[in-house]
């Protein structure tokens, strides 16, 4: 397996292009199941989960094509795919597939919709919590379904198609939206969603769909209309830019000092994450070319957080946003609201020297003078990136183990920071 090996203590400096976010991506991708005509994506990026759904969507019979690269086009531009099920050959998404993605589990809402049945894994917990799919089968069974349970597989049928209905949801997801959102565009009548998430992949996602030929009025504020149509078409659409990767350099400049400009990077996507950020003494401009970044000289100044669902500060970014609180300058306070058990990367930055304790949701971190390199491993994306940043700044060298997380989330990178000034190497491993 391969390691990132980083040597701390040196500033960044120099651009760094903001890929396509993976969590508009994947939604993108399934919703090409909605039609039979072909869905053609830009601004895809180039990660394993992508990669991962394409073989998943290829069971149900998506083709799918890509456009090769270009002479002189950058390695780290977007690729652009086309995807197309003309025909679905199979409503089954088995466990091995699902229990490697969760996010998968979503082709339960266009299969159900299009073909009136889905019979698809329950995906099971994972590193960060239960997480559990009740408010998705919630949803559906709103819109008419019959669902069942059976053998770790939910069985969802609606063969005289599904009814537009109203639809409240206890409590905000994303997951729980982008279903809710797939399934009611090929239904009888109106639905309403009351208190959707309103998370910017939701709004990509119902961009995309009106593209399609769905009508949805209110993606982005706290109730969503949607009038069923017969039929969706194809469509053109570019992924939006990923605002987890963008807030994530961010606070790896803002760790190390520096002067960085995020290409492509869209300010109003992570307002709440770049307040914050700015508190604790960085400098954050936005320019026609992106978001600048710049900490030089003033330390870090200790700032409190609490995750909430947009346009709060994201769950996705309180591990990067603790690990650059290790060397403030003073004690903050990280709670988190969205999953239970997302501190797993608190061990992990001890073994740099953070000074972190837990007290129930809460994460109370100490600021040290000073991080130190060691071996760390992490059990999710967002906590194994929030290492990194730690490394960044650490005196030593630093060895990030099990990188396939990394790797399901950020494209390029070592590249990205490595171009930037970062000391970042990956290793191969044949053990
Ligand atoms: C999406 O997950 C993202 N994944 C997550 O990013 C992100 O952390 C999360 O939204 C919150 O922003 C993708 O977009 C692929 P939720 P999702 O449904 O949709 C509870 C990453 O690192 N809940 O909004 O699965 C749930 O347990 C990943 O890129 C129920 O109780 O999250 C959680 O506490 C990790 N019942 C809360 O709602 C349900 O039926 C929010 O979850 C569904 C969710």
């Amino acid at each position: 397996m391969d390691r990132i090996r980083i040597v701390g203590g040196h500033q960044l400096n120099g651009s760094i292009q903001i890929s396509g976010a993976k969590n508009a991506a994947l939604p993108l991708m399934i919703a090409s199941l909605l039609t039979d005509e072909a869905l053609t994506l830009e601004n895809l990026p180039r990660l394993a989960d992508v990669s991962m759904l394409v073989r998943i969507l290829g069971n149900h019979g998506v083709d799918y094509s890509i456009n090769g690269k270009r002479p002189g086009e950058a390695a780290i531009a977007g690729q652009t795919v086309h995807l197309r099920a003309e025909r679905v050959v199979d409503t089954t998404a088995p466990y091995d597939l699902v229990s490697k993605m969760r996010a998968s589990f979503w082709v339960v809402a266009p299969l159900l919709a299009r073909m009136g049945e889905a019979r698809v894994s329950l995906p099971g917990g994972c590193a960060i919590g239960t997480r559990p799919v009740d408010l998705l089968l919630m949803a559906l069974e709103r819109l008419g379904a019959d669902i069942e349970i059976e053998n770790g597989y939910v069985i969802a049928k609606a063969p005289h198609g599904l009814k537009g209905a109203e639809i409240e949801f206890p409590k905000v997801t994303v997951g729980g939206t982008h279903t809710a959102l797939m399934a009611a565009v090929l239904a009888h009548g109106k639905t309403v969603l009351i208190n959707p998430a309103r998370e910017p992949e939701v709004v990509d996602l119902a961009e995309c769909l009106i593209k399609m030929g769905a009508k949805i009025k209110g993606a982005g504020t706290s109730v969503i209309e949607i009038d069923g149509v017969a039929k969706l078409g194809g469509a053109r659409h570019a992924v939006l830019p990923d605002r987890i990767e963008t807030g994530t350099y961010a606070m790896a400049v803002a760790m190390t000092g520096g002067d960085v400009m995020l290409q492509g990077a869209r300010p109003e996507l992570l307002q709440g994450a770049l307040d914050s950020l700015v508190q604790a003494g960085a400098k954050v401009s936005a320019t026609n070319e992106g978001l600048r970044i710049q900490r030089n000289g003033a330390g870090i100044s200790p700032v409190d957080i609490t995750t909430e669902p947009f346009p709060g500060f994201p769950t996705d970014l309180q591990a990067q946003f603790m690990a650059l609180m290790t060397r403030a300058g003073g004690s903050s306070r990280i709670r988190e609201t969205i999953f239970e058990n997302r501190f797993m990367h608190v061990s992990e930055l001890s073994r740099l020297g953070a000074r972190i304790r837990l007290e129930g949701d809460a994460a109370i971190v100490d600021g040290v003078d000073k991080l130190n390199g060691a071996q760390v491993m992490a059990t999710d994306l967002r906590a194994s990136v929030s290492l990194v940043i730690a490394a960044l700044a650490a005196e030593g060298e630093t060895t990030v183990s099990r990188v396939y997380h990394l790797d399901r989330g950020f494209e390029h990178l070592e590249h990205k920071l490595g171009q930037c000034g970062a000391h970042i190497e990956r290793l191969s491993n044949p053990g």
